[in-house]
């Protein structure tokens, strides 16, 4: 970009123009809208309505008929996608995560209800085996290694049948290689050619997934770490070759992971592909953010909006977030 000269002190006082609200918003250069928002949320398949999940202030699993409320909610405060995470019982998992492709299990209802309630609301699934594996991982193990071949082939079936359901966006979230080429293949192949695929392709191997395997119940269950599989958080190069990789094989929209504390690589990838580029706000983000503002050590409202604003500045399309509900609401009022 090609920059003006900058008048020195007096000529240029920055000041001047953050002296009133009306021109501060009008030399805004990004600001975050509901229409940036997918509302990450948790489906259970237990009786309750709603059960909290202690790491994560504010954020309930919810029944399938409770999505489908939400759906309608989405819908009224202009958030354009939900992103669906399934919580099972415990004893329908199993070492291969059979569960994950049933065409009659959680993840189908849930997709149906929303659908059904909001058809004007897209449907995001994670296509993953870990909150249906026993042992949390995310990919089928032999002698303790995690098998990437025969892995796709299990998340081709999860994906086909999210597809089924009805889900408009399928988001690969396992981080096995070659995985976007054989869902997109697949999905042409069944006459899904219009079901998008958004790759977790720059995924971290972070901390900051704790409260989510909490809230998906994997946290007791995961043996070892997900390092042979998700990214080195020292790595960025890395990450533009996954990035790479995901766009060649087909994937419509790309996604970093986690979001705040990986905003360079946003920028990166925003500027080496000039792809769709959204960032997943996760577990861990919202649950400092909600821990902070708990104890009083920061203002809840202001930082949760921040926190969204910087995705914007730094780039992305669009924001997963626990907090879409809570901000759509804030931006409108
Ligand atoms: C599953 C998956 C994870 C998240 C989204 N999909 C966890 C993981 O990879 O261990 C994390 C979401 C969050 O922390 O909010 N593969």
């Amino acid at each position: 970009m090609t920059r003006a000269p900058i008048a020195p002190y007096p000529a240029l006082r920055p000041r001047r123009l953050r002296q009133a609200d009306w021109i501060r918003r009008l030399v805004r250069e990004s600001a975050v809208t509901p229409s940036d928002l997918i509302w990450s949320m948790v489906v259970h398949d237990g009786e309750e309505a709603r059960v909290p999940v202690p790491s994560m202030p504010g954020v309930e699993r919810l029944s399938v008929r409770e999505a489908a409320k939400t759906a309608v909610q989405a819908r009224a405060l202009g958030i354009p996608a939900i992103a669906v995470f399934p919580h099972i019982d415990g004893r329908k998992k199993d070492a291969s995560g059979s569960e994950a492709a049933n065409p009659d299990g959680l993840i189908a209802q849930a997709v149906k209800a929303m659908k059904d309630a909001a058809p004007e609301v897209g449907i995001m699934c994670d296509v993953a085996l870990d909150p249906f594996t026993d042992h949390g991982h995310d990919g089928l193990i032999e002698n303790g290694r995690i098998l990437n071949d025969p892995t796709i082939e299990r998340l081709v079936e999860q994906g086909l049948m999210q597809a089924e359901a009805g889900a408009d966006i399928l988001a690969p979230s396992d981080m096995m290689d070659g995985r976007v080429g054989a869902i997109r293949a697949a999905l042409e192949a069944a006459g899904h050619q219009d079901v998008m695929i958004m790759a977790y392709a720059a995924k971290y191997a972070s901390a900051f997934y704790g409260p989510y395997r909490d809230a998906i119940g994997s946290s007791k269950a995961l043996t070892g770490d997900k390092k042979t599989y998700q990214m080195d958080p020292g790595n960025t190069e890395e990450a533009l070759r996954e990035v790479a990789l995901d766009i060649a094989e087909g994937a419509d929209m790309v996604m970093v992971k986690p979001g705040m504390p990986y905003l360079d690589i946003v920028r990166r990838v925003v500027e080496a592909f000039a792809m769709p580029t959204f960032a997943f706000q996760v577990s861990g983000e919202y649950a400092m953010l909600m821990a902070a503002a708990q104890n009083g050590w920061i203002e809840e409202e202001r930082a949760i909006l921040e926190s969204l604003a910087a995705f914007k500045r730094a780039g992305c399309s669009g924001i997963i977030t626990y907090f879409a509900a809570r901000a759509a609401t804030l931006l409108g009022a």
